[in-house]
């Protein structure tokens, strides 16, 4: 099926705030019977209704969650645009080319994490991330980079040529849970400086990672964001509300937090 460009048509500007439902641990509850059931492209249909975006699937070097088929049935069933999530390594870079995603977000990956624990260093690795990002690029793929927010990984973002930064919403959000509201405070700060400096290098910006319902409103009022993708949170949710009305609720609150900043 034709993919939706999940392009933006502005960097921040209008109020509606692009939502990204992750779906692996879709996958993940799949895999722990194996079979099909539940089945991450139904997921990603109900998401679609509820108001979803797009839909992000990490396939992962040791494929825990998302499998290749579980690739192949999205770009062939969905309509929304597909944030392929990925690590910068052949084998995913020739998956990529051959389904051709809207997106395709570059992450760091390590065996041994239970999720993507920090941000992509692009400064560090520049060295052998310009040419993922050349090659997706050249096939009309969006390259989104997964990164903390720190002026010096934007920059680095900017100078290889990515069209979208994702920031990593972790910090801010483990703060949330700890009850350490200081150091949350440091960490919002952090993401509204990145955001407006990212926005200014011309950059996209999104963010993600471990954003819940009690953590994502003062995210989705950063004017300059304009995508969250949120995966885990909102499938836990799905087992007490269901998938559908997990997905609406978040939605609500980031429309409604979008609002109070174009109001304010
Ligand atoms: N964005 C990126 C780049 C991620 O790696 C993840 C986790 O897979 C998410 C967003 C979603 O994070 P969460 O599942 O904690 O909502």
């Amino acid at each position: 099926m034709t993919q939706h460009n999940g392009t933006a048509s502005h960097n921040g500007t209008s109020g509606h705030l692009r939502l990204g439902v992750n779906i692996d641990h879709v996958a993940t509850i799949r895999n722990a019977r194996g079979g099909r059931h539940p089945d991450p492209v139904r997921a990603a249909h109900l998401a679609a209704e509820a108001g979803a975006d797009g839909i992000t699937a990490h396939l992962r070097e040791d494929r825990r969650h998302i499998s290749d088929d579980d690739i192949t049935m999205l770009m062939d069933e969905i309509s929304l645009p597909l944030n392929l999530e990925m690590a910068a390594t052949e084998e995913m870079l020739e998956i990529a080319l051959k389904h051709r995603p809207n997106a395709c977000c570059l992450v760091p990956e390590k065996r041994e994490e239970l999720t993507t624990e920090g941000g992509l260093d692009v400064a560090g690795g520049h060295n052998h991330l310009t040419p993922y990002v050349a090659r997706l690029r050249d096939a009309g793929i969006r390259v989104s980079l997964f990164v903390d927010p720190d002026e010096t990984q934007l920059n680095a973002a900017r100078s290889i040529d990515a069209d979208i930064v994702e920031l990593h919403a972790g910090a801010y959000c483990e703060s949330c849970i700890d009850g350490d509201h200081e150091a949350a405070d440091v960490e919002l700060d952090r993401l509204r400086r990145a955001s407006g400096f990212a926005a200014d290098l011309g950059l996209e910006v999104h963010a993600g990672h471990g954003l819940t319902f009690d953590t994502v409103e003062p995210v989705a009022a950063i004017p300059q964001l304009v995508e969250l993708n949120i995966g885990h949170f909102l499938v836990g949710e799905a087992i007490y509300v269901g998938l559908a009305q997990s997905i609406r609720n978040m939605r609500n609150l980031m429309d409604g937090a979008r609002a109070n900043r174009v109001d304010a």
